[in-house]
């Protein structure tokens, strides 16, 4: 039991299925949750994410593209301690990256550093992945810098890729990965078992319960 947990804002551009494994984990884990998800945040009006929010009485901010630079401010207001990006397709202003150093996070669907940096983003990626002929593809969740997809990594889940892929199954079975080990690693960077150290290390990285894994996810870490 976490005396205060910590508030985590979620920042989304689309239909928020990370955000939801997010809230459905700490649920789980009950008075045990490190974090509540205390703000989701969108760049998209109609983004699922925001509606996914009010369903769940999250306070749900829609802050268009041309306000980006109040995100700072919006974070504060609401007390956030910890970020997480689900799907967020925008640049974090500067300020935010430093202010949250290593309290902010992010998931992408392939296996870092490979199929990362701008551009590499949602189908970009598994059609990336499948015109290079991976035979592994799967999500990485890292710590954010400054550059897109370059923070350090905290962990990863290897999907085999199947000869019979389209960048749309792929994407299928890279997201349930994503909803296992994601919530997850969120639960130990808010709970401070795992840390950014100042070399740009990562220390005490998340171990998963591989029998846990639901059956939607293959691979393996
Ligand atoms: C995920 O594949 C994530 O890795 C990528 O965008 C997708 C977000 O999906 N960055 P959702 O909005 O969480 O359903």
């Amino acid at each position: 039991m976490t005396d205060t947990p910590s508030r985590l804002a979620v920042l989304a551009s689309g239909g928020g299925s990370n955000l939801q494994s997010i809230i459905d984990h700490f649920d789980a884990l009950g008075s045990d949750a490190p974090a509540r998800v205390a703000l989701v945040v969108s760049d998209r009006e109609s983004a699922g994410a925001l509606e996914r929010a009010r369903t769940h009485g999250i306070p749900a901010v829609w802050l268009p593209r041309e306000r980006s630079h109040e995100l700072g401010a919006l974070l504060a207001e609401h007390r956030i301690t910890h970020v997480a990006l689900a799907g967020y397709l925008r640049l974090v202003p500067p300020d935010v990256v430093t202010t949250f150093r290593g309290r902010l996070v992010n998931v992408h669907p392939a296996l870092l550093p490979a199929f990362g940096g701008p551009g590499m983003y949602s189908h970009h990626v598994h059609e990336a992945v499948l015109r290079a002929g991976a035979t592994m593809s799967g999500p990485t969740v890292h710590f954010v810098s400054e550059k897109y997809d370059e923070g350090a990594i905290i962990a990863q889940w290897r999907v085999p890729v199947r000869a019979d892929d389209t960048p749309g199954t792929l994407a299928t079975r890279v997201l349930a990965a994503e909803h296992f080990i994601y919530p997850r690693c969120l639960a130990s960077v808010c709970a401070g078992r795992t840390v950014l150290a100042a070399d740009g290390t990562v220390t005490g990285v998340p171990t998963f319960h591989v029998e846990r894994a639901p059956s939607s996810v293959p691979g393996s870490p």
